[in-house]
């Protein structure tokens, strides 16, 4: 096992009516004055803000509010939280919704707590300093942004969708009421639940990863009550106990517990990743969902990638699936793609409804190599060529 640090400091409420505690939890933490963010309407509908600006009213604790947030969230909305934010002598950011408002959030609290253009971490020209407190309450069991120390952000123009991993942008709180995703779409569910299991997935095809024992059996544990808890929720989307399970891997699945021992190399996470950024194009490009993205390429990079190191993917048939010693790349590839279809997600970028252009493919590899600047991937490092070829097998 590879040594590692583990910090994690969000503390959890997890449970039925969490929300009403978000004044107390912005309280506990020192806010004087919070930027409630939002996304594009579900938490009016469901009288879910309403709700959290009651318990921030009763708290004593000042507040604006700013919607608007879009899935794959946009730098221009982070500019214009930042203005606001600045303009009112905003001390704290509270997301009340799924990833891309807590990312959007995490943007806002960079932007405020640094001058210049907030952009440049995303650029890689230069670090923050600070951040400004964040906290959540979690509509969407998916992108585990609510206890991670990433954000993703696309920027308007060229539409490029970027991810930046900070320790200083981990949210102080988290509230996840399971019985908020209930008035999810099916078809979000299961995007969420394809990218809690790839957040383990990633971490496991991590060749530095030898004898971490706990950390596999944790892995295939979580990856295990996924796919059971999203299948009881496809037959019954308000199934408390099935959302709340997933609900809690997704927070687990991405806050580092999966990759302890790994190759362990701050900020770049340990794990493979490829798939991730890969999916990132895609979702910036054609404003796809996060999860039917990935699964809509990871058989086309396992194909890609399992000639090297092929015992990885028989550990993995045998872990998750029981399958016998030494099961095929191929076999292990499509069982898993076989679980993203009973979810009704897609294997193919056709089945995002996405018809990829020869031109787009290379444009997409473009971007994703950074302008041909760097590889993707651990398990098999990926130049340009190799994600023409990976978007190029993947189109259907
Ligand atoms: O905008 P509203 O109206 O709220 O609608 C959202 C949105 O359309 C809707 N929704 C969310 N909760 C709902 C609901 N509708 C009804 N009832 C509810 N309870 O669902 C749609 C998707 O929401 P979004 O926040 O986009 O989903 P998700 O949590 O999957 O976030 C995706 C974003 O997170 C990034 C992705 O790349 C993507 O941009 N990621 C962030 C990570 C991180 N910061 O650690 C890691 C991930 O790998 C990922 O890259
Ligand atoms: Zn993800």
């Amino acid at each position: 096992m590879n040594n590692f640090v583990y910090h994690i400091p969000t503390k959890v409420c997890f449970g039925k009516d969490t929300e009403n505690e978000a004044g107390s939890l912005l309280k506990e933490f020192g806010a004087k004055k919070a930027l409630v963010h939002f996304g594009g309407g579900s938490v009016v509908k469901s009288g879910l803000l309403d709700k959290v600006c009651k318990s921030i009213k009763e708290a004593g604790i000042d507040y604006i509010t700013l919607g608007g947030v879009v899935s794959n969230p946009r730098l221009s909305k982070v500019y214009e939280g930042v203005e606001l934010g600045r303009k009112n002598g905003v001390d704290f950011i509270l997301a009340v919704g799924g990833g891309s408002v807590i990312d959007s959030a995490k943007a806002i609290a960079y932007g405020i707590a640094n001058e210049g253009d907030v952009w440049d971490f995303w650029a890689r020209t230069r670090v923050p300093e600070a951040c400004l407190p964040v906290g959540s309450v979690l509509t969407i069991s998916a992108a585990g942004s609510e206890m991670s120390e990433a954000c993703v952000i696309t920027k308007d123009e060229g539409l490029l969708k970027r991810g930046y991993t900070n320790n200083l942008s981990r949210p102080k709180f988290a509230i996840m009421n399971p019985e908020l995703t209930f008035t999810l779409p099916w078809y979000q569910v299961a995007s969420g639940a394809v990218d809690i299991l790839m957040h383990t997935l990633e971490r496991w095809f991590d060749k530095k990863r030898d004898s971490a024992q706990l950390t596999d059996a944790i892995s295939i544990g979580l990856m295990k009550t996924v796919m059971r808890n999203a299948l009881v929720l496809k037959g019954n989307a308000t199934d408390y106990n099935a959302a709340a399970e997933l609900m809690w891997a997704g927070a687990l699945s991405h806050n580092g517990l999966t990759g302890c021992g790994g190759n362990w190399n701050p900020p770049v996470l340990p794990g493979d990743w490829a798939t991730h950024q890969l999916e990132h194009e895609l979702g910036g490009m054609f404003e796809v969902a996060h999860g039917a993205g990935l699964s809509a390429v990871w058989g086309s990079w396992a194909r890609y990638v399992s000639k090297d190191n092929p015992e990885y993917f028989a550990k993995l048939g045998k872990d998750l699936f029981g399958m016998g010693d030494g099961a095929a790349a191929e076999t292990v590839i499509k069982k898993l793609e076989d679980f993203f279809v009973s979810i009704d997600m897609p294997v193919t970028i056709a089945g995002l409804g996405v018809t990829l252009s020869e031109e787009a493919v290379k444009e997409l590899a473009h971007k994703c190599s950074f302008f041909g600047k760097r590889t993707i991937g651990s398990y098999r490092p990926l130049d340009a060529g190799d994600m023409e070829a990976i978007y190029r097998a993947a189109k259907g």
